[in-house]
């Protein structure tokens, strides 16, 4: 059986094939020829997970997977969320993005935060979603250079260290795509 994981990144494929049953075969986007952007234009993180998975189904007849991530902040109403990559403008710049939120959150004594992750699944006609919650809080400085994104001024809940002080193994273990992750993979496993 072969899925598509809407996706580029090498590193996320290999890491889900890893955990999910060895006679499903993964492909990349690359594997089936896409090579352009696929849309994400709604104003949801489910939506724009689903948009793309149903985007695969339609244009390329392939069952398929997709994930979509944002980074909610309670003061700031939810912010950035769905507009979690380019926050602070187009370039989809990390730095620039940790900044506007840092100034946004000045002063703020409310710092409670949380990452959630969507992962749609199309398969047989049947879409599912699976939704992975990790809470926490904003530092109010950056600390640690491991990880991307938001991971230098995020601190999961019951952790004295942002995601970017951590092991990527101690992150996945409570993060939202990891948990996303392990739902979509025991959903497979009974499949
Ligand atoms: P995507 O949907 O996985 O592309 O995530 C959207 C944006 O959310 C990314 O560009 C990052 O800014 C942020 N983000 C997603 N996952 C993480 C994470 O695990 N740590 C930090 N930032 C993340």
């Amino acid at each position: 059986m072969q899925l598509v994981f809407a996706t580029n990144n090498l590193n996320k494929l290999t890491e889900v094939q890893r955990l999910i049953p060895s006679h499903i075969k993964l492909l990349s986007l690359k594997d089936i020829g896409c090579e352009v952007d696929i849309p994400e234009t709604q104003n949801t993180i489910e939506g724009n997970a689903i948009q793309k998975a149903e985007h695969i189904k339609t244009k390329y007849g392939y069952d398929c997977f997709a994930d979509d991530t944002g980074l909610e902040v309670e003061a700031l109403n939810g912010e950035p969320g769905v507009f979690s990559a380019r926050y602070a403008g187009e370039q989809r710049h990390a730095e620039d993005n940790m900044n506007l939120l840092l100034d946004n959150l000045h002063k703020k004594t409310n710092r409670n935060a949380q990452f959630k992750t969507v992962i749609a699944l199309h398969l047989n006609n049947d879409l599912k979603t699976f939704t992975g919650i990790c809470k926490g809080e904003i530092t109010q400085e950056k600390h640690g250079d491991k990880g991307f994104g938001y991971d230098p001024i995020f601190k999961a809940e019951g952790y004295t260290k942002t995601f970017a002080e951590i092991a990527l193994e101690e992150k996945n273990k409570v993060s939202h795509r990891g948990k996303a992750i392990q739902q979509l993979v025991a959903f497979l496993s009974n499949y």
